[in-house]
């Protein structure tokens, strides 16, 4: 099933994170998708306060590949901006951080091909400066 939103905002889609928190639980994985700037990472922050995290201290993984945080229960944020193809996205040791008792969000999860079993997909897309259309593609809702 798809359902979409239209965020106006940065804040409306932070607030829209926050909302998801409530229906994500360990086990979950979830690929977002959407251009540099589209506002994934803004979601996940909003994700992580929802799960009573403090959302200014949430760093960018794009350096670290996985961040792990230790909220409700253990939230791994992956973020595959820097992996150019599938290979090397082989080459992540997927069975470390996909586990029934985490959380794992996935920035640029499109160049996850098959391999994973998402529970939701988000999909991102640009209509203006502020606005955004959120796409959610799922299972589970
Ligand atoms: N409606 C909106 N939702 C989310 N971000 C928005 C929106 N409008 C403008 N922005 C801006 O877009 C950028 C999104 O950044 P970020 O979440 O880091 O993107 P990504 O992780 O997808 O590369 C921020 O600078 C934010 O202020
Ligand atoms: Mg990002």
């Amino acid at each position: 099933m798809i359902r979409e939103i239209i965020s106006h905002s940065e804040e409306e889609t932070f607030e829209i994170g926050n909302n998801l928190s409530k229906i994500l639980s360990p086990g979950d994985v979830v690929g977002f998708k959407g251009g540099l700037g589209a506002g994934k990472t803004i979601l996940i922050k909003g994700i992580l306060e929802g799960l009573g995290y403090d959302s200014r201290n949430v760093v960018s993984a794009s350096f670290v590949i996985a961040q792990e945080y230790k909220v409700k229960y253990p939230v791994v944020h992956i973020d595959l901006y820097r992996f150019e193809n599938n290979e090397e996205i082989h080459y992540i040791d997927w069975d470390s951080y996909v586990s029934l008792d985490k959380l794992v969000l996935i920035e640029w999860s499109e160049k996850v091909k098959d391999f994973l079993n998402f529970s939701l997909k988000i999909d991102i897309n640009f209509i203006s400066q502020n606005e955004r259309e959120i796409k959610f593609d799922t299972k589970i809702i």
